[in-house]
């Protein structure tokens, strides 16, 4: 057993630390033991592309016959969700500025947003002609919760991001919201797969938004899907995602085009392309087999970190009944003496040969969120300006700082990899003791 190993299952630091691997000592993990790829190709990607090639139907517009990949996987998603619609977009942002101007709110009105998340949960605020107004998160899920919402700021939505691996609490943030007339959107984009009491993410507000980007726990390379129960939002998402055409309910359709011009509300071309789609099909089918390995390492990891005094993973809430790992959250706290978590990460990543890195900052003060940069959001940057002078972030801040993530394809592996993370934890967290 190696020292680190000893530290591990007895908490003490041993005569002699450890020298980390960026000041020059030995890694823990050999450099030729590999890490699981990410993305993995599922058995049918391949079959399901070269269908796309031959079949002269590359977008949910070319005319044919025969059902479409992006119909397929809008029934597949919505089955897998447990909803009545998904409707398939190109990227997770579409979707977003999909749902939102699917409510059919005013120019101006206010969305909250939480402060912890990627730039498009803000970014597609601003783009559906609306204003983001950024609030703090709870402390131990990293997302929003009742307690962080500005009611007083006179939201007409809120936006409620499910982080890294966390789920916001949906129910609860209804029914504080429900009274005011301020409608709930969900941002799945971290989160697919997850559950709370065991009904699936973006099915639990009255729309629900998905990311299928590269990184994602189901990836197409790029795609997005909106999903709803309510019949009248998925029929505007429909035109709004496919220049204010929906899905034809003729069967003798001219030339079998898929599309009808319904045109209710202008919307703008953010169609997901036939090999997205296809892709997806295929991919949908290893996500749960992929969970399973995953949350069965992050369990184990969990108990193994137990042992490191001031390290823990992120909290979940108890309602959540099944994870669904983006990024992994490792919480030093406090963080090792003379140490920033960006240093950690590093300190990790030298150990481990894979990549470990600090939250991003929280968007208030985030160099990609400058609304100002862009003229024709002039009235909303200003307004977006004026309602964040002097507000602060204490949660979302705490968590930046003292946080390294790993992305989830680090648990697509075996046991071993995680007694090699809490070695390696463990190596950094006693090195300064
Ligand atoms: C929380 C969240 N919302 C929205 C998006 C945007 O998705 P996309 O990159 O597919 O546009 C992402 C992507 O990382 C995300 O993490």
């Amino acid at each position: 057993m190696t020292s680190s190993k000893r530290h591990i299952s007895t908490g003490r630091r041993p005569p002699g630390a450890d020298t980390l691997a960026v000041e020059g000592g030995v890694p823990v993990r050999p450099p030729g033991r590999a890490w699981p790829a990410w993305p993995v190709p599922a058995d049918d990607a391949g079959r399901h592309l070269d269908a796309v090639l031959r079949s002269g139907r590359w977008a949910i517009t070319s005319p044919g016959s025969g059902e479409l990949f992006e119909r397929r996987f809008s029934r597949m998603f919505a089955e897998y969700v447990g909803v009545r619609h998904c409707v398939p977009v190109d990227h997770g942002s579409s979707a977003l500025v999909v749902a939102l101007e699917a409510l059919g709110l005013e120019y101006g009105d206010v969305v909250l947003v939480p402060v912890l998340t990627w730039v498009a949960s803000a970014s597609a605020v601003l783009r559906a002609g609306l204003v983001p107004v950024l609030v703090d998160v709870d402390p131990d899920t990293g997302c929003v919760s009742p307690q962080t919402l500005d009611l007083a700021a006179g939201p007409r939505a809120v936006l409620a991001v499910h982080w890294s691996c966390a789920m916001a609490d949906i129910p609860a943030l209804r029914e504080v919201t429900a009274p005011r007339g301020v409608t709930v959107v969900e941002d799945a984009a971290q989160a697919h797969g997850a559950q709370w009491l065991g009904r699936q993410a973006g099915s639990l507000a009255r729309l629900g938004c998905f990311s299928m980007q590269h990184s994602k726990v189901l990836t197409g390379g790029e795609g997005g899907a909106v999903v709803t129960d309510d019949d009248t939002l998925a029929s505007l998402a429909q035109e709004l995602r496919a220049d204010s055409r929906r899905y034809t309910t003729r069967a003798d359709a001219p030339q079998g085009l898929e599309l009808e011009e319904s045109a209710t509300m202008m919307g703008a071309n953010l169609c997901l392309s036939e090999f997205g789609a296809a892709l997806l099909c295929a991919q949908l089918a290893r996500l749960d087999e992929q969970h399973e390995i995953r949350n069965r390492n992050y369990a184990a990891l969990s108990g193994l970190l137990d042992a490191i005094p001031g390290v823990r993973l992120l909290r979940h809430r108890p309602e959540q009944t099944r994870i669904s790992i983006y990024e992994a959250p490792i919480i030093f706290d406090p963080l090792p003496a003379g140490m920033t978590n960006e240093q950690v990460a590093d300190a990790l990543t030298a150990e481990l040969h894979v990549r470990f890195y600090p939250p991003r900052e929280p968007l208030n003060r985030s160099r990609l969120l400058q609304p100002w940069t862009k003229p024709t959001l002039g009235p909303l940057a200003e307004r977006f300006r004026a309602e964040h002078r002097g507000r602060v972030y204490p949660h979302a801040e705490h968590l930046a700082s003292h946080a390294v993530l790993t992305h989830h394809s680090t648990f697509l592996g075996t046991r071993q990899d995680m007694a090699d993370i809490a070695e390696a934890v463990a190596k950094v967290v006693f090195s300064r003791l």
